[in-house]
């Protein structure tokens, strides 16, 4: 290998160019020359380095070339790490580099400015997943009833197909999810052109936000409801104005007043809500609808609506009101990342314009299809739910402790004051259990367990009790 190549393997940086190209420095070099060749192989790196960095998609720093021959790429420079200059490959032979002997410093390339929105929002996330409590604590976690996930898990015909499409996953799902819209119509007796799938209610309440808020746009939701729907409201500009809770669940009132009087173009309403567990019916629901201006969009999250008694009746006629479902509750497949929309077909066709045609994967079409499929199981989920709900509830109460009437899969449990909630949250995790409590007041006080199975409620009933008499 030649000199070139040599000084610039120096660096670790992953770059082969045999010196042989390098007969003149500068004019020379045809453009295919000058894009670097990437190797990853181990053995054209010294010291055996093992994965090169611009090969990583975390971002990796990227060392800065001041060189013009060897001048790296902008995509494979990073302003944050300085680095060492890579020696000229020609002034040996060819005397002093005409142009880099000017700029011998570490050129460190600004970054790229971020839309303003961008610029603007803060550096976190929603929720801290139970994984990355493991890596914080190093402790295992034993009792997974944080996140509202099925402790029932998928049904077993879901789990059967999707083993059946993981074999065939060499090719693209349906860019449609044809046969799995076509299902939830039938089922849900509304046209084909009123389901749009997506990634979650997650991915969906994005889009949706996308097609009607701009920066400063301003919307309505209620404060501490689902996270989520806040973080992507904020991803796209919006405005936000809080209703608080009343009486620890959503105040509808209030909401439809509020969305008025500030002309919101969505109303975030979760029915039943997250974390207070509360539920309207269709009544009160179709009631606040009534009251929405003529511009503004009702987003009805209805994560939980499978836990829920009563069966809204479902308008796609109407162009102001989206429902939102998931497959991560009563089908226990938050993991496949399905949800789907249902509403008027205009607004299908508008998520079709800017969704990600094959962001739902083949797999997880074919594990939601069968699920819903699965009456039976999505049938026993429902009624196991409610017996651990109404069991878990009595086991608070013999605590002292008073739950919040719930329609979901979870209990939430008022425990006094927001530190000793905290205290509980912090001592069942060094126990290997990992529950959540809502973060904002009036609910702060509160605790939120998911319902676990007969032997999970069990275990966790023995493990709060001795976390209890310390806190
Ligand atoms: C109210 C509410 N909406 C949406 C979701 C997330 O749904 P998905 O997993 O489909 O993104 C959750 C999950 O906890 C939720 O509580």
């Amino acid at each position: 290998m030649g000199k070139f190549t040599k000084s610039l393997r120096d660096t670790g940086i992953g770059i082969a160019w045999p010196a042989s190209q390098f007969t003149c420095p500068i004019g020379v070099l045809t453009s295919v020359q000058r894009r670097y060749r990437i190797t990853n192989k181990t053995s054209d790196r010294p010291n055996g380095y093992a994965a090169s960095p611009q090969l990583d998609s975390n971002s990796v720093p990227f060392p800065t070339v001041t060189c013009p021959v060897g001048e790296a790429s902008p995509q494979f420079s990073s302003n944050s790490v300085p680095v060492p200059p890579v020696p000229c490959p020609v002034e040996d032979s060819h005397g002093p580099c005409p142009v880099a002997k000017a700029s011998r410093t570490i050129r460190k390339p600004m970054r790229p400015p971020y839309t303003p929105v961008v610029e603007s929002l803060p550096a976190t996330t929603p929720f801290v997943g139970p994984e990355a409590l493991v890596r914080r604590t190093g402790r295992a976690i034993d009792l997974r009833l944080g996140a509202n996930e099925s402790p029932f898990g998928p049904s077993p015909n879901a789990v059967k197909a999707m083993q059946e499409q993981a074999a065939i996953s060499q090719f693209y799902g349906d860019p449609e999810c044809f046969l799995l819209r076509s299902e939830l119509a039938a089922q849900l007796g509304v046209g084909i052109e009123n389901i749009s799938v997506g990634a979650g209610v997650d991915e969906l309440l994005g889009l949706c936000c996308r097609l009607f808020v701009d920066p400063e746009t301003p919307i309505v939701t209620t404060l501490g409801s689902y996270p989520t729907f806040d973080y992507v409201a904020l991803a796209c500009g919006a405005v936000f104005h809080y209703v608080r809770y009343a009486n620890e669940a959503l105040d509808l009132g209030a909401l439809t007043e509020l969305a008025k009087v500030t002309a919101a173009r969505i109303l975030y309403v979760a029915n039943p809500d997250n974390p207070s567990g509360s539920w309207h019916t269709p009544e009160e629901i179709a009631e606040l609808r009534q009251h929405l201006a003529p511009n503004c969009v009702l987003l009805l999250d209805e994560a939980y609506a499978d836990f829920a008694p009563g069966t809204p009746v479902l308008d796609t006629s109407d162009p102001q009101v989206i429902r939102l479902r998931t497959f991560s509750k009563v089908h226990g497949m938050a993991g496949m990342r399905v949800g789907y929309v249902v509403a008027h077909a205009d607004h299908v066709r508008a998520l079709d314009k800017i969704r990600l045609h094959f962001g739902v994967n083949c797999v997880a079409q074919a594990g939601a299809l069968a699920s819903l499929q699965d009456s039976e199981h999505v049938a026993n989920v429902v009624r196991e739910s409610e017996k651990g709900r109404i069991e878990l509830a009595e086991f608070f109460d013999t605590k002292g402790l008073r739950s919040l009437p719930s329609y979901t899969n979870f209990l939430t449990v008022d425990v006094g004051s927001k530190p000793r909630a905290e205290a509980i949250l912090s001592r069942l995790l060094q126990r290997g259990v990992f529950i959540r409590k809502p973060g904002m007041p009036p609910l702060d006080g509160c605790i939120r367990v998911t319902i676990g199975r007969p032997e999970q409620r069990a275990k966790f009933a023995e493990v709060f009790e001795e976390v209890l008499i310390r806190v």
